[in-house]
């Protein structure tokens, strides 16, 4: 405990109220631990800016009656298997499937994923997650 700083922040008192009807919301008990939250998520997206090694998962809905689409889903996943770490496929109902794809690497080159496999005809929806690989971040 001994290299924690405690620090006083001067702000409207309007703008404490908006910020505390927010953390009340996503369920935080102290204004600490969200200041905590803000400062890792500038922290996190620095590393996406900056380039360095991060995380992330891909998910996308398509359907698996479209064969040519389940191939080229499959080609393009090969084609970054240095990034994917793994690929998660759920079955959702008779035509509909999930996919969860965690990826790491480079932000280039998990963005350029993300993009062919989102922009893939037939894929219905596409949703990317950004997170950090947790070695820079205290
Ligand atoms: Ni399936």
């Amino acid at each position: 405990m001994s290299n924690i700083v405690r620090f006083g922040v001067s702000l409207e008192k309007e703008l404490l109220q908006r910020f505390d009807e927010c953390i009340k919301e996503k369920k935080y008990t102290n204004r600490s631990e969200a200041i905590r939250d803000l400062i890792r998520d500038d922290l996190v997206e620095k590393e996406w800016q900056e380039g360095k090694e991060v995380t992330g998962s891909i998910t996308i809905v398509y359907n698996h009656h479209k064969r040519e689409l389940t191939n080229l889903l499959i080609n393009i996943q090969h084609d970054y298997h240095d990034t994917i770490l793994s690929t998660q496929h759920i079955h959702m109902d008779h035509d509909n499937c999930l996919e969860i794809i965690v990826v790491k690497g480079k932000p280039k080159e998990i963005e350029a994923l993300y993009g062919k496999l989102k922009s893939a005809k037939g894929v219905k929806h596409g949703g990317f997650s950004m997170t950090t690989t947790g070695v820079a971040i205290i």
